[in-house]
């Protein structure tokens, strides 16, 4: 596995990969690296000849209060991951590589942007999608693997790729959860104890959903109190937004029987947590 941290570095390696006929696989991450990232990283292994594995903490998609000077680094921990899935190359640039100084120009999915997350994070998927263009004209991707734990995410690169022709086909993967439910993520590492057993009402909140559309129940007012009324069983937990919405637009519908989104955003004191599950009438 090499390292590289020059954008200039990683477009020579795929550009001779492409030369040779491969086909290039991308994961872009923050790091502080769990299951669910590795997850992506096999995925792109066995469907990629090159798999390429970024690793940059984007300052631009954190808002001026939130995390991003606490979010967990730890790149040798990353790199020795990597190592051991056997990924071709980790990506691990500086600010200064991807935002040289007198960077203006920002890529903006608009409407998307500022629904689920984004309107609690305004300004966060513009952060998102701008990184995510530049890492795409760095590393040429012929694919691109993305988790379906960050569901907006996936919605608004699709819609980016669509809207402004990138030739990379996107791949998105199931959400990894602890053996409990609680969906994987970085900021996991964020909970005292305590904190780590209130977070699990968010998955069950979620399966509440899912086991009333399982007995047949499709109207999403109905399904919105069942789900709400579990988060308010953890009055600790600061509930941010519980919506049932499609997956593409992510715009409320008002019956899930040609399937929907159930997403679930929440405080666990100041860590904020997202999950969500994908939910059709059986058949
Ligand atoms: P990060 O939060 O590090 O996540 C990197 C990728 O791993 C994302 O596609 C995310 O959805 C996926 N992922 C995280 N937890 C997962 C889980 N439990 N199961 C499955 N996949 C999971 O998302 C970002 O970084 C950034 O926004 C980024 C796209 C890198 C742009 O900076």
């Amino acid at each position: 596995m090499l390292i590289l941290t020059s954008a200039a570095e990683v477009t020579a390696v795929s550009k001779e990969a492409h030369r040779v006929g491969k086909r290039v696989g991308f994961v872009p991450t923050m790091g502080a690296l769990h299951q669910g990232h590795l997850s992506l990283v096999r995925t792109a292994l066995a469907q990629a000849d090159v798999v390429i594995v970024s690793v940059f903490v984007n300052p631009t998609q954190f808002g001026p209060n939130e995390d991003f000077s606490k979010y967990p680094r730890n790149p040798e921990r990353d790199t020795a991951m990597l190592a051991a899935e056997k990924t071709d190359y980790i990506f691990l640039p500086s600010t200064e590589e991807m935002y040289p100084a007198g960077a203006e120009s920002w890529v903006t999915v608009e409407g998307l942007s500022e629904k689920l997350d984004g309107r609690s994070r305004p300004g966060h998927f513009r952060g998102v999608t701008t990184v995510v263009a530049k890492l795409f004209n760095i590393v040429h991707p012929d694919l691109a693997f993305f988790g379906q734990k960050d569901a907006a995410q996936v919605a608004i690169i699709s819609k980016m790729v669509r809207d402004l022709n990138f030739d990379v086909h996107i791949v998105v993967c199931p959400i990894v959860r602890e053996p409990d439910g609680l969906a994987m993520s970085s900021r996991n590492a964020y909970l005292t104890p305590e904190q780590r057993k209130q977070a699990l009402v968010l998955h069950r909140s979620l399966m509440r959903v899912q086991h009333l559309v399982d007995r047949g129940e499709t109207s999403t007012a109905r399904l919105l109190v069942a789900g709400t009324q579990v988060m308010a069983e953890e009055p600790a937990v600061k509930l941010d937004y519980f919506e049932i919405v499609d997956r593409a637009t992510l715009d409320p519908v008002s019956d899930v029987s040609s399937g929907a989104l159930v997403a679930v955003a929440a405080y666990v004191g100041s860590t904020r947590l997202i999950d969500n599950i994908f939910v059709a009438r059986q058949s």
